[in-house]
Formats: structure tokens, sequence, C-alpha cells
């Protein structure tokens, strides 16, 4: 693989980032780190979207100028993805300048193109969507179905961009390249979608909506937000018309654009069409994932069951994310809904992450120390039958991921742990080290702590800190790449003393957290 690129959603600044916007900078950093472990070219961003009528009314509200109130905002999405480990490349700000150049360049190429042309309209602004909404998109109430707010009644003069003329085309790409949107039942949805598309506005009358990019030549008039927030993808990159970068050459197009079943027709059905007006290849695959609930109900801040990552991390008093990023991860099959919850949390990371994966190797240590002296002898060191299981493993989790399944990826290592577990308590290396069989008992040992550095590989881009502790413990080397994964890590010698022995993970004590919640 030369190269892989892959990028979020960019949320809107409004608010705190909620766990909802940590699943998905979550899963895309998972999928980032597993390819990062098949090229040494993978590139993740990730970023915030600024402009807009909700961002310039909530900063009136609050009094604050709108570039202020964004500062502030970005800051906390930027030291969320911090606390969670998210190792992103590049982080992009809508306000940027050179974002704001690009953009105005991508709209007057548009322009000239004639693809984008003036016209006078009215219609139904929602601005949670920042989009026109069509009257049968609303729900019996005449509410947009996702924010239950009445859309505004908005007549502008105002560009539209020809997506009618793009149509056919993007038809053609969807039914052809049958995993261009993943999950592929979504495919059907936005062909639906596409039957009934008009041309698009996509820019706003100053007047109306005063903070945005200007429209280059026309000071009446700002770039509606979703031409000026999808070209975030092309221009982080240093794209622009008149000059493409080395860096777009390299990357563009995306491997995979992971955003919200919520903005998939933005995605897959705008963005193309932008892209090819400006005559760029589609991205690969965007994958549309699911939405996170809280205790099985939406987070809204009406019902004040907003969670963000930082309660979380905080309420069980963690001090690294591994748990949250693994929970959050495994949450849903691709595209499915997925749900958080205290208990749950609690119980799955305790389940997996500490009793059966922390403790296998912390036990198999163990008894290297209490029976070799934390020595593995020459003849401990033969194949066993669990390395071709542990083979097909890394072949099903390398293959999950070309689909961008990451919960299922997750589900095969915790098979393989649990297979190792029960290889461990069939064998009972105790029992036979009473009989004195040493060779038999070392071989079990080592045959638990070659499989161990596999998995210490495979979890690595879910929990990073608690497969660094794996890998140091096991002398193994967590860079590896993933092709080069084998087995005969474990060698010869003095492995590990008693003091060097410690837990990678400690359970989630829910009373200690309860406690601390209360407070
Ligand atoms: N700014 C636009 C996206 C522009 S991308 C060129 C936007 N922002 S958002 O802040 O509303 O949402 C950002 C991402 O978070 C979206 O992909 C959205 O689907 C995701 N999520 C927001 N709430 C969510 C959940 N409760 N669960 C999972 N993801 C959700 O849309």
């Amino acid at each position: 693989m030369e190269k892989f690129y892959t990028t979020t959603a960019i949320d809107y600044v409004n608010g705190a980032p909620h766990i909802g916007h940590a699943y998905e900078k979550i899963l895309t950093n998972v999928i980032f780190r597993h390819f990062k472990q098949r090229t040494d070219n993978a590139y993740m961003l990730t970023g915030v979207d600024e402009h807009g009528i909700k961002i310039q009314k909530t900063s009136k509200e609050m009094g604050i100028e709108p570039k202020a109130f964004c500062d502030m905002n970005a800051q906390k999405f930027k030291e969320a993805w911090e606390l969670l480990d998210i190792n992103y490349t590049k982080m992009i700000r809508t306000t940027d300048d050179y974002h704001k150049k690009s953009v105005q360049l991508i709209f007057k190429k548009l322009m000239e193109k004639g693809d984008i042309y003036k016209n006078s309209y009215k219609g139904l602004y929602c601005a949670g969507c920042e989009a026109f909404l069509a009257e049968k998109d609303l729900d019996e109430d005449g509410f947009c179905p996702v924010h239950k707010k009445k859309p505004e009644v908005v007549s502008e003069e105002n560009y539209f961009f020809k997506l009618t003329k793009y149509k056919d085309a993007i038809i053609n790409h969807i039914k052809q390249n049958p995993n261009f949107i993943i999950p592929s039942f979504r495919a059907k949805e936005v062909l639906n979608q596409l039957e009934n598309i008009e041309d698009i506005s996509v820019s706003r009358a100053k007047s109306n909506v005063s903070w945005g990019i200007d429209v280059l030549d026309d000071p009446t008039q700002v770039i509606y937000v979703w031409i000026d927030a999808l070209s975030n993808y092309i221009t982080a990159l240093g794209y622009a018309p008149d000059k493409e970068s080395e860096e777009f050459k390299k990357y563009w197009p995306a491997d995979v654009q992971v955003i919200g079943k919520d903005i998939l027709k933005f995605h897959s059905i705008y963005w193309p069409a932008i892209l090819m007006a400006l005559d760029l290849p589609l991205p690969k695959h965007i994958l549309a994932h699911g939405w996170i609930t809280i205790d099985e109900t939406k987070m809204s801040k009406s019902l004040g069951n907003v969670v963000s990552p930082k309660s979380v991390m905080e309420s069980f008093n963690l001090n690294e994310p591994d748990a949250f990023r693994y929970y959050m991860a495994t949450a849903a099959p691709v595209g499915k809904d997925g749900n958080y919850s205290d208990d749950d949390f609690k119980e799955k990371v305790n389940a997996i992450l500490a009793n059966s994966m922390g403790n296998l190797l912390n036990r198999t240590l163990s008894m290297l120390v209490k029976y070799f002296d934390g020595n593995i002898k020459q003849e401990f060191i033969k194949h066993n039958s669990l390395f071709d299981g542990a083979k097909q493993t890394i072949e099903k989790v390398k293959h999950h991921f070309d689909y961008y399944e990451v919960a299922e990826a997750g589900q095969e290592i915790a098979n393989l742990i649990d297979k190792t577990n029960k290889y461990v308590t069939d064998s009972a290396p105790w029992t036979l080290a009473k009989e004195e069989k040493m060779d038999e008992t070392g071989h079990i040992l080592y045959t638990v702590l070659e499989i161990m550095c596999v998995a210490s590989s495979l979890i690595y881009p879910y929990c990073p800190n608690i497969a660094s502790k794996m890998a140091h413990q096991l002398k193994y080397d967590i860079t590896k790449k993933i092709d080069d994964i084998d087995f005969n890590n474990i060698k010869e010698g003095k492995l590990i003393s008693k003091e060097e022995i410690e837990p990678v993970f400690l359970r989630l004590d829910s009373e200690l957290a309860k406690d601390k919640k209360n407070k």
C-alpha cells in the first residue's frame, strides 16, 4: 500500500465536543492507526467547521465576536482529541486563511465554468442543518425532523450550483462502485434521494448571514457553509484550483472519508458533484457511521443528557483513554447505531481489557517468573498450532479493516485472546509444573507470550497505551508493520523479572466512579 488518506467530518464549534463527535474521531483514528501499520504514508485529517448562521447567532447571544467564540471552542475540540490520543496528522479550521483563499478560488472556478449561477430563491432554511429543506423533508408539524424546529422562510438572491448536471454521473458512479458508500445498504437511500435532486443554493446574502467566506468580486454574498466545509478535505492538503500541492498529489483521492449517517447526502451527492466540477477524482469510500445514544436515548441539550469524553474519563478516574477508545470503537457494527452506558462500559472493558487480556499476560509472566525465574529456554521454543490460528486472525483483522469494519476486527482480536485463555485453562501449566514436566510447561507459557505479541500489535490501534505496556513487558517491537508480524519474538534468555511485571489495565471500580460523579 502506497498511501492512506482518511478524514473525519469537521465539527460545528457552537458547543463543546460530546461523545458522538468522539465516536467518529476514535473510529477514524483506529482506522488510521491500523493503516499506519500497513504504510509509512498514512494521513488523518480532522477539523472544525466554523462559519454559518448558527455560530453567528450563538456568539451574538454570548456577546462575543464570532472569531473569538470559534477560537474558544476550537480549543475544546483540540484538547478533547489530545485527551483521547487522536494522533491526527492535521486539524483544519475553516477560518484558517489558506482555506478561505482556496474556497474563494474554488467558487470562482465553478462560476467561470458556468456551474455556479445567480438566481432568486425562496426556501425553508434550517439553521440546525445549515441547509434549505424541501416541504417533503419536514415532519407532519412542518418541523425539521432532525432538529425539531420550524425552518425559517428565506427569500434571497443566491448563487446556485448546477447539481442536476452531475446527477447521472453520480448515479452511475454509485452503481458501478458498490463499495463507494459503506455500509452498502445506505447506497439505496442515496439513489432514492438522487431521483429528486435540484440545483442547490451555495451562497447566502450577507445581509442575512455575515459570518462566512466572501464571494470574490461580489461583496453582497458569502459562501454558504457546505461548499466551504466540504472543500476542507482538499484545501487541508494544499489544493487550490490554480496550484495543486505535492501533498495533494500524494494523498488525494481520500481512501475513506468517515462521516455520520445524517450528513451522507452532502458527502455522497454534493461532494462528488463538486469534485466532478473541479475535474478531481472522487474519494474511494464514504463510510457513514451510525449514531451514538446515551442509555438508549438520543443526546440533546434539552434532555440534559449530553456526555463529554472528558466527563467519562473523569468519572472513571482514567488516566489514559484506551478503555474509552476500545469501547467506542467496538460500540456498533459498521454503519449501525451504538449506545453508551456507564454500566455497559465498565462491564465490557473490565471483561475484555482487564480480565481476559490483561490477566492473561500477567498470569503468564508471573508463572514464567515462578517456574523459570523469568527465563525462556531453547526447549520451549517450537511451533504451536495456536500460531496458525493467530495468523488467520491477522488476515481476518486486515480483511475487516479493508471494509472499515472496526468493531468486527476488534471482535476477532477478542476471540484470539479467548482462545488463548482457553488453551491455558485446558493445558493447565500449573498442574504440569507440579508434575515436573517443565519443558511442556515452558512451551505453553512461550506460546501464550508469542500470541500476546501478536495481540499487542493488533490491539495497538484501539489501545495504544495498553498495547505499548504489553509490548514493553514482552520486549516486543510494537512499531512493527502488520505484514512483518511473525512468531519468533520471544527469544531464549531472561525475559522479565518479578519487579518488571505490571498490570496493563486496572479494572474500573464502579462504586468509586459513582461516588466521584455524584460529587
Ligand atoms: N459541520 C458539519 C459537517 C461538515 S463535514 C464537511 C456537521 N457538524 S456536526 O458537529 O453537527 O457533526 C459532526 C460529526 O459528528 C458528523 O459526522 C455527525 O454525524 C457526528 N455526530 C454528531 N452527533 C453524533 C452522535 N450522537 N453519534 C455519532 N455521531 C454523531 O455536521
